[in-house]
């Protein structure tokens, strides 16, 4: 039998998105490609753990309740407005399953998380690119977005704060262009995982939003928050009727026990220690930013989350061959080409430790002082 005679058509030109932490192909790195709290997990983990694995004797909660009741009491937001998801990636996933059909119109800004364009590709839906500007410092120009949402578009997905660029915006931003796509029935996906890192992040999250506008639906992440992203947990929020469906339509037991146990525990009784994470990352991204502009080569775009953007081609190299070059210093940083152009020439990184950081730095000064020098000043 031609089993590719049997498979979906989206499925045979499929392709599978890339992503940083890939530390299992190379070993005793430290990893800065992707983007987790500096200070690593609460020291409370390993005791949660603990008091969580007898239970693995028993199949999960499928309602999760627990988890929700937690997620609700942090955010003061209704139980049925809450879904949770084996990280935050699997609610991406089931958002487009139950929203999308093949040929539904979406549109995706570029560059971005690349998941909502592979769970698009996935159903079939036609994607319109959004480009955001490098000249704007990839921001959203929303009055060229609003040109674009007519009625005869399904979608629109939004990262705030986005990756790779690490720029945020404003919550009231966000909100006009929501209000605009709920008059012309148009759904807005909003990813918030990076939400957490953002100073004064009331600013920016919609997620006391949800309530008073029907179609919007915004994940959230344990796996930055917390620097769990091998636990896999991440949470959904959504008017009534959009978390409804989706619960209709998840995989059942989709979070695990052990998971579903940890995470109450963190949400409940660790905020602090992302408190003290934005405290630690605040002066680091000051240092790093103010050392690599002075470099006149490395070009970094002002980080508003975790991580940097960082213009690289000043080196005469691309994001492939910075990423390699930094690994002989035992650094993997995220080579950005998968975001697709100008990424090429970018690289992105996380805001970790002074310590860890100086080594970041010293590989990167090494490295300038190896590159040719420029021809007729051109750099
Ligand atoms: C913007 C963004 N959203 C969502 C995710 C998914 O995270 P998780 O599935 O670990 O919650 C990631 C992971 O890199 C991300 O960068």
């Amino acid at each position: 039998m031609d089993i590719k005679r049997k498979v979906r058509r989206e499925i045979l030109s499929l392709t599978r998105p890339q992503h940083g932490g890939d530390i299992w192909q190379y070993g005793n790195v430290e990893d800065f490609s992707s983007n987790i709290n500096p200070l690593g997990p609460p020291v409370e983990l390993k005791q949660f753990f603990l008091e969580a694995v007898d239970k693995i004797q028993h199949y999960p909660d499928d309602s999760a309740v627990r988890l929700k009741k937690a997620i609700s009491n942090r955010f003061d937001i209704p139980v049925d407005q809450i879904i949770v998801g084996g990280g935050s990636v699997e609610l991406i996933r089931l958002f487009s399953e139950v929203f999308l059909e093949r040929g539904n119109k979406v549109i995706i800004p570029q560059p971005t998380f690349e998941e909502y364009s592979f769970s698009c590709r996935f159903i079939g839906a036609r994607i319109i690119y959004f480009p955001l500007s490098e000249d704007n410092s990839f921001k959203i120009n929303f009055e060229e977005l609003f040109e674009k949402i007519d009625r005869s578009i399904k979608a629109v997905f939004l990262c705030n704060p986005n990756n790779p660029t690490s720029k945020v915006e404003t919550k009231k931003k966000i909100l006009e262009f929501v209000e605009e796509c709920e008059k012309r029935e148009i759904l807005v996906f909003l990813d918030e995982a990076f939400i957490d890192f953002v100073e004064s992040p009331n600013n920016f999250s919609c997620i006391q939003e949800v309530e008073n506008h029907n179609n919007l639906f915004i994940i959230r992440s344990l796996t930055k928050s917390f620097a769990i992203p091998g636990l896999r947990v991440g949470y959904g929020i959504g008017s009534k009727p959009i978390i409804r469906y989706m619960e209709n339509a998840r995989l059942s037991w989709n979070v695990n026990t052990i998971a579903q146990l940890v995470a109450s525990k963190l949400i409940n009784e660790c905020y602090d220690h992302l408190e003290k994470a934005i405290k630690a990352i605040k002066p680091e991204k000051n240092r790093i930013f103010d050392t690599l502009q002075k470099t006149k080569i490395y070009k970094p775009i002002y980080p508003d989350a975790n991580f940097f953007f960082v213009r690289i081609d000043g080196l005469g190299i691309n994001s492939q061959e910075f990423k390699k070059t930094m690994l002989k210093w035992k650094i993997l940083v995220r080579d950005c080409t998968s975001f697709g152009p100008p990424c090429e020439k970018y690289t992105r990184f996380a805001i970790k430790t002074p310590e860890k950081n100086d080594k970041l730095i010293e590989a990167m000064n090494i490295i300038l002082t190896h590159i040719k020098k420029p021809k007729n000043g051109e750099m």
